[in-house]
Order: structure tokens, then C-alpha cells, then sequence
């Protein structure tokens, strides 16, 4: 879970909102520009929810757990309204994210302190919505807007970016049309629609411009990504990535989440042949065994994606991969379980994510037979994850005694370390005097930790548990395909 909030306009009356952001970085993404509209209404950030004259919930519907968890947060909002109520003063409540697409007016049905329910489509329309709610109205606006929300969202302030740090998401591609059996994006999120490389591009200046060197696209299925290049011609993902790396100060590239069936030749090939590309690609499978990915509607083989794997180890043999995994999908055999194993054993994953299956309303795989039994579910996960976690420690040790490359990203917890990332995601601790904060420096890594590494010299302070809590670790969602 991850709380963020924005600068608001100097002056003007000082409302305060408080966002709270569930679930994927698409979400972070979205709550950022969310804050970036409200501020231009007025609106500033706050992290004291008991302060907030309007609370926003940006949810995430991917599994029972994530959605229900939002119920309980607002049990607990209805009791700070009721208290900010008592003390004369107002608190507007809104539900966004893919809950609110989901579920709509049944959210303020089940909790009546929502007054705002809005979908991923229309957060420009936010400003007008909340208008509407101070008049007393009850909003739900859960529309596939026709205007693209990204041109009618406000332009990032060079200043809300600096605030945000070095690196950035920059959402480019949204919605999905692979209609995997188990999952509720193509019906939350939409058809898959790409932004224009015109408008992306110039985001990007904007933020590189504001002093970010990293810059991490997102997308649902981000390597479905489609567009025109500058001389008109059709282009994938592959080509605005080479467009990107040239902005200057752009130092690195990332992109998430990728289907394999996505994973075109061009790509690879950038890949090979662009060095800002980070080595680390998380290309979620979900499964091993072929007969489950087939009742999963994933549209290839676990040959296939093995297949893919050769490849792309050819054009960048130190790629470190990530993914994602489902366990007790309807029908699913220990025998088809045993082949995910198998094929986790075969790749070796520098991390990944997996789940037990979660049946969603709506969705081909609840109505499906044969669903697996709880405690199977469990018992597997734990299998799997057992494998995995050996996995990413053994990932994790091969880079101690190394020199890495590490783009420092803020300071440490203790007094004298800073903290940054490796090409392949892993955090790092280093000395506070290896560089400034948006300097890529050479480091050499003296130990592994639980979730990071250590770097020479910045040992000399004891480390807490690491970092868990920000968006590219935490092992909450993190991404869809
Ligand atoms: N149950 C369990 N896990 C799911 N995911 C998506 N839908 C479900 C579901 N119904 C997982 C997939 C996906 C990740 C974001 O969440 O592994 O890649
Ligand atoms: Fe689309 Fe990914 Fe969901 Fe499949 S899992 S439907 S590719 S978002």
C-alpha cells in the first residue's frame, strides 16, 4: 500500500485531500495526476487523513482480497467522518480505481459515506464531479470517457516532479484485450488504447527536464503498445523506446508489464542494442503446465515462453527476469502444478509474484469447474513461493563481491547511507558520500540482505528490514498481463 498526495496551488483556500493508493504502479501513476488536478483546484496533499476535507481511495479489484480490503478502510473513514462531522467540518469521500469501475453506485449502496464514485476513465473530470458532490449530490461516474483523460489531465509541474524523486512512471499504453480467463482488467480498464508517441514524448521531456534520469512506462500490456513514429510509420514499443533514450538526461529505461505473445522481434532487439534499456523484464507466465495455460486463454505454450526466454538471453544474456504466477486455477492437477515448477526451476527467476487463484464476478474462470481447494491452494503457494524466494537469494548473493552500477535514489534510513537501484531493480545501500541523489554510481556490493543489497562502506550503520514499502518491491499487485 502507498500514500500519495500533491502539491497544491500556493494561495488560493487550502482544501486538503488525502490519496490513498491501492495496487499496481498504473494506480500510483493515476493518483499522481489525480493530485496534479486537484491541486490546480486547490487542493492540498495532506498525510493526516483526519485532516482531509476530501479522502480519495484509488482501488484495485484484481483479486477478493484487494477489493474487500477497501470496505474495511472505509469502516474506518466512517467514523473519522462522523468525528470531522461533529466538529462542524465536511469530509468528502471518493472511491476510484478499478473498484469504482467494477462496482459503481453498489459502493455507496453497501457504504453510504462514499459520496464519489469514479472510474479510471474520467479523472479529469474529477474538479466538476466534486462541484456536483458539494451541492449534495451523490456522483457516479464510471463512463468509458470518449476524450482521452490524459490530454484533458493537467501538465505535471516541474516541481510536484522534483518532489517525486529521480525516477518516474509514465503511463503510455492502458486496458487489455487478451481476456485471460481468470482476470477482471479487460472488463475494469477497458480495450486496449495507446497513448500517442507525441504526447508521451513530451511528457518525458517535461520529467527529464525536472531532473528524472529513470523512466518506467507502464501499461497493462505495455509491449502491445502501438503507435506512429515521427515520420508517420507504424511502430511498437521498441521504437518509442529508442525515441526516449535519446531525451537527454534520460540515463534509464524500463517498461511494465509485458504478455509474451507481445514480445516482438524489435524489442528484443532494443534489448540488445540500447543501453539505457534496463536487464530486467518481468514477463509473467502464470503457469507451466500447456493445458491450464489454454484453459487461461493465455494464447501460447510454456515452450513457447521457454522458447522466448532463449531469445531474449541471446540478445541480452545478463537479463533478469520477473513474473508472475497463479496456483489452483480451476481443473489444475498436482501434475499441472508440478510443470510450474518445473518450468520455474528451468528459467530461475531474479523475483517474482505469485498468487493463489481468486475467482472474479464476472470473469470466464469463475464459472469454471473443478476449482481447487483451499488448503491445496495454500499448500502449493507455499511450495512455490519456497522455490522462488531460493531463487531470488541466489539471484541476489551472485552480485556480492561485484562492482554494480546503482542510480541513487534518497537517503538511507540511517545517517550515512543513501539508497538506490541496480540495473536489475534490486535496491542498494550505499555510502552517502558514493554521490548525490540522481548520480549513477559504481559500487561494489559487500553483502545481501533479505530484499537489497549492501554496497563497500556503507555497512558502518546497522540496516533495518528493508524497504517494503515502495511500489516496485512491496510485494502488493504490481502488474497486470
Ligand atoms: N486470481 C489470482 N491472481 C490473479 N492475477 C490476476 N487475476 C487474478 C486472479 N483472479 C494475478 C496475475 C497477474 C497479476 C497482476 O495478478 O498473476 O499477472
Ligand atoms: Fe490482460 Fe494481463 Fe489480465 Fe491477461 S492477465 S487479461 S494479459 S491484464
Amino acid at each position: 500500500m502507498s500514500e500519495r498526495s500533491n502539491a497544491g496551488r500556493p494561495g488560493g483556500n487550502s482544501r486538503k485531500v488525502f490519496i490513498k493508493t491501492y495496487g499496481c504502479q498504473m494506480n500510483v501513476y493515476d493518483s499522481q495526476r489525480m493530485g496534479d488536478a486537484l491541486a490546480k483546484d486547490g487542493y492540498e496533499p495532506t498525510e493526516a487523513i483526519e485532516n482531509a476535507d476530501l479522502v480519495l481511495i484509488n482501488t484495485c479489484h484484481i483479486r477478493e482480497k484487494a477489493a474487500e480490503k477497501i470496505y474495511s478502510e472505509l469502516g474506518r473513514i466512517r467514523v473519522l467522518k462522523a468525528e470531522r462531522a461533529a466538529r462542524g467540518e465536511s469530509m468528502q469521500v471518493g472511491i476510484t480505481g478499478c473498484v469504482a469501475q467494477a462496482e459503481g453506485a453498489e459502493i455507496i449502496q453497501r457504504a453510504p459515506v462514499v459520496d464519489l464514485v469514479v472510474g479510471p476513465q474520467t479523472y479529469h473530470r474529477l474538479p466538476e464531479a466534486l462541484s456536483r458532490v458539494a451541492l449534495g449530490e451523490k456522483v457516479v461516474d464510471t463512463e468509458y470517457a470518449v476524450e482521452d483523460k490524459f490530454t484533458h489531465l493537467p501538465k505535471q509541474e516541474a516541481r510536484q516532479i522534483a518532489r517525486r524523486g529521480v525516477t518516474a512512471f509514465l503511463t503510455v499504453q492502458e486496458g487489455c484485450d487478451k481476456f485471460c480467463t481468470f482476470c477482471v482488467v479487460p472488463y475494469t480498464r477497458g480495450a486496449e488504447v495507446s497513448r500517442p508517441r507525441a504526447d508521451i514524448v513530451l511528457e518525458a521531456r517535461r520529467l527529464a527536464d525536472a531532473g528524472v534520469r529513470e523512466l518506467t512506462l507502464l501499461g497493462q500490456n505495455v509491449n502491445a503498445w502501438l503507435g506512429e513514429d515521427a515520420g508517420g510509420a507504424e511502430t511498437g514499443l521498441a521504437g518509442l523506446l529508442y525515441e526516449l533514450a535519446e531525451i537527454p538526461g534520460i540515463a534509464r529505461l524500463r517498461y511494465t508489464t509485458s504478455h509474451p505473445r507481445d514480445m516482438d522481434e524489435a524489442l528484443i532487439e532494443a534489448h540488445r542494442d540500447l543501453p539505457s534499456l534496463m536487464p530486467y523484464l518481468h514477463l509473467p507466465v502464470q503457469s507451466g503446465s500447456d493445458r491450464i495455460l489454454k484453459a487461461m486463454n493465455r494464447r501460447h505454450r510454456a515452450a513457447d515462453y521457454l522458447f522466448l526466454l532463449d531469445k531474449i538471453r541471446d540478445a541480452r544474456p545478463d537479463m533478469a527476469l520477473s513474473g508472475d504466477f497463479i496456483v489452483g486455477f480451476p481443473g489444475e492437477t498436482d501434475a499441472d502444478f508440478e510443470a510450474t515448477m518445473q518450468l520455474v526451476r528451468q528459467v530461475g527467476y531474479a523475483q517474482a509474484y505469485s498468487f493463489k487463484y481468486s475467482p472474479r464476478p464476472g470473469t470466464p474462470g469463475a464459472t469454471m469447474e473443478d476449482h481447487v481447494r483451499e488448503e491445496v491452494k495454500t499448500e502449493r503457494l507455499e511450495r512455490l513461493q519456497k522455490l522462488l524466494r531460493e531463487q531470488q537469494e541466489a539471484f541476489q548473493k551472485s552480485f556480492v563481491g561485484k562492482v554494480t552500477d546503482v542510480l541513487i535514489e534518497k537517503p538511507g534510513r540511517h545517517a550515512g547511507q543513501a539508497v538506490g537501484r541496480s540495473p536489475f531493480l534490486l535496491p542498494v545501500v550505499v555510502p552517502v558520500d558514493a554521490g548525490q541523489i540522481g548520480d549513477i554510481v559504481s559500487v561494489t556490493i559487500s553483502q545481501s540482505l533479505a530484499n537489497s543489497l549492501m554496497a563497500e562502506g556503507a555497512e558502518a550503520q546497522p540496516v533495518a528490514s528493508q524497504d517494503r514499502s515502495d511500489p516496485l518491491t512491496r510485494p502488493e499487485i504490481r502488474s497486470f498481463a
